[in-house]
């Protein structure tokens, strides 16, 4: 197809469910050239995207709110109108974890009857929320049941790989489009949707979104049938949380041989086989992804008679993981009991305000129950934060590093935000009582915290003892 082509070859889109993945897609295909239409059932939800709140923090978002809310992109709670509006119908709503570790789908079961109540017109249905192979099998019957003949409809997997906090330049710069479908109309709709991506057009655009992909370089549409597409999504997030939890337990090995994590990784990522990328060690993955589709894909393969206890293992060397930072917190300390811990960060990782399976959330509480109170700030997570751990006495939520660090016993890093790289290190030791620094996101050079004065304790790279630090919370501990 000509570039100019496909760029000027709209589709009218309904997109259900406005949480993280929905409203990306759903701006993303407005900034792509197509139509869409935004439902939910969250009455208040919508009418603050109607106003101009995006509600969530994700970079590039507001601003394309802004730029379409008034022209290509509709926020409604009328399904059955964005239904008859519309070729294709992305669900994107949410799909939490059950008490078993398998996918709810009931939010997918009660769209996909209200979608067969709706239906006059051929439609293609498009499965955009992660869930168990089968899925896309399971909602074409759901539609059938209710009456629907299969001719007026064909349902499309379509996963999505973008990461909070760079989720716009994620969807319209992906490393693939991954596009299940066993029908060829029903995926030539998803190329012709996908089009301005795949033929480069869009990125010759003025004012583009930029990213890693060019118009000579243009993501590849990868055509699969359902049940692989549905495969892929979840094979992928549990891959990628192996990585974290392998490289975990080998700076755990640094650790224990005072070799150093850094350089280990490096070594690693250079083979092309392995990648550089997804072997940072820290405190744990976290998020509403990782956790919950590593539970359900064990799930998937248990049903299905599959050995899949690798990923049993994944998980537990990640719960393992906050476990051992906080015995390294309490050794650093001698004892946990009464001491004034300045924690820095609570997002589940940097650049998001989401708190959800937040492995700092996880330290917070832990550290509450063994008696410390806490001075915590975080650039973006402080309001959802104080969903999950109200403040009170022991748990105070304050403005910037510094005043977290006021006459702390210690501070620890618990997400990665570049902001907290960039801290003032004198003013960071001035402030605190006892210059021990905890770094579960290896943000500082160990030997750059050594010349100011701290002890530096980080993952899976050799420590650095400043001695006033040391008598000073030996002091402190009897
Ligand atoms: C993840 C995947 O990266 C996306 O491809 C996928 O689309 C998404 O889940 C999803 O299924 O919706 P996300 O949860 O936003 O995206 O976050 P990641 O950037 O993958 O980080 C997940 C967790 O792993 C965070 O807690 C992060 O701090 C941790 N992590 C990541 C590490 O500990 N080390 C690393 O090297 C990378």
């Amino acid at each position: 197809m000509h570039r100019l082509e496909s760029m000027s070859n709209p589709i009218q889109i309904a997109v259900v469910g406005t949480g993280y993945v929905g409203l990306v897609a759903a701006v993303c295909f407005v900034e792509m050239g197509h139509s869409v239409v935004c439902v939910d059932i969250d009455e208040a939800k919508i009418a603050a995207l109607k106003s101009g709140h995006t509600l969530i923090h994700e970079l590039h978002l507001p601003e394309l709110l802004e730029r379409y809310r008034n022209t290509r992109i509709r926020f409604t709670t009328n399904l059955a109108e964005a239904i008859c509006a519309s070729d294709a119908i992305f669900i994107a709503v949410g799909t939490p974890q059950s008490e078993t570790g398998d996918a709810d789908l009931s939010y997918v079961e009660s769209v996909a009857r209200e979608i067969a109540s709706s239906l006059t017109t051929y439609k293609v249905i498009v499965e955009k929320s992660t869930v168990p192979v089968y899925t896309n099998e399971w909602i074409r019957r759901t539609i059938e049941s209710n009456g629907i003949a299969r001719s007026l409809f064909d349902v499309v997997s379509n996963p999505e790989f973008l990461r909070e906090g760079t989720a716009v330049t994620d969807f319209l710069h992906p490393d693939r489009i991954v596009v299940g479908s066993d029908s060829e109309a029903a995926a030539a709709l998803l190329e012709r949707i996908y089009a301005p991506l795949t033929s480069g057009a869009y990125y010759d655009r003025p004012g583009a979104i930029p990213g890693r992909c060019t118009a000579t370089s243009p993501p590849p549409l990868l055509l699969t049938s359902t049940k692989s597409a549905e495969l892929i999504k979840h094979a992928s997030n549990a891959f990628l949380a192996l990585k974290i939890s392998f490289i975990n337990t080998v700076s755990n090995l640094c650790e224990a041989t005072d070799a150093n994590i850094e350089q280990v990784a490096r070594g690693m990522g250079l083979d092309n086989r392995i990648g550089p990328r997804f072997l940072s060690p820290g405190i744990g993955y976290g998020g509403s992804c990782f956790p919950k589709d590593i539970a359900a894909f064990r799930y998937v393969a248990e049903q299905l008679g599959i050995d899949f206890n690798l990923l049993a293992e994944v998980e537990k060397i990640n719960t393992e993981q906050k476990k051992r930072f906080l015995a390294r917190v309490r050794s650093a300390l001698g004892t946990l009991s009464g001491k004034r811990i300045a924690v820095l960060g609570l997002a589940f990782k940097g650049g998001t305000d989401d708190v959800r399976e937040s492995p700092a959330i996880d330290l917070v509480e832990l550290l509450l129950a063994e008696g410390c109170s806490i001075a915590a700030f975080d650039p973006a997570a402080m309001q959802r934060a104080q969903e999950e751990v109200p403040a009170g006495p022991q748990m105070q939520y304050v403005d910037d590093a510094y005043t977290a660090a006021a006459n702390a016993d210690a501070l620890l890093v618990l997400t990665d935000w570049p902001q907290f790289a960039a801290i003032d290190l004198k003013l960071l030791h001035h402030a605190m009582k006892v210059p021990i620094v905890v770094d579960g996101r290896n943000l500082f050079d160990p030997k750059v915290m050594q010349q100011y004065g701290f002890t530096y304790i980080s993952i899976g790279r050799p420590s650095v003892q400043h001695s006033r630090a040391l008598e000073l919370a030996a002091s402190q501990t009897f």
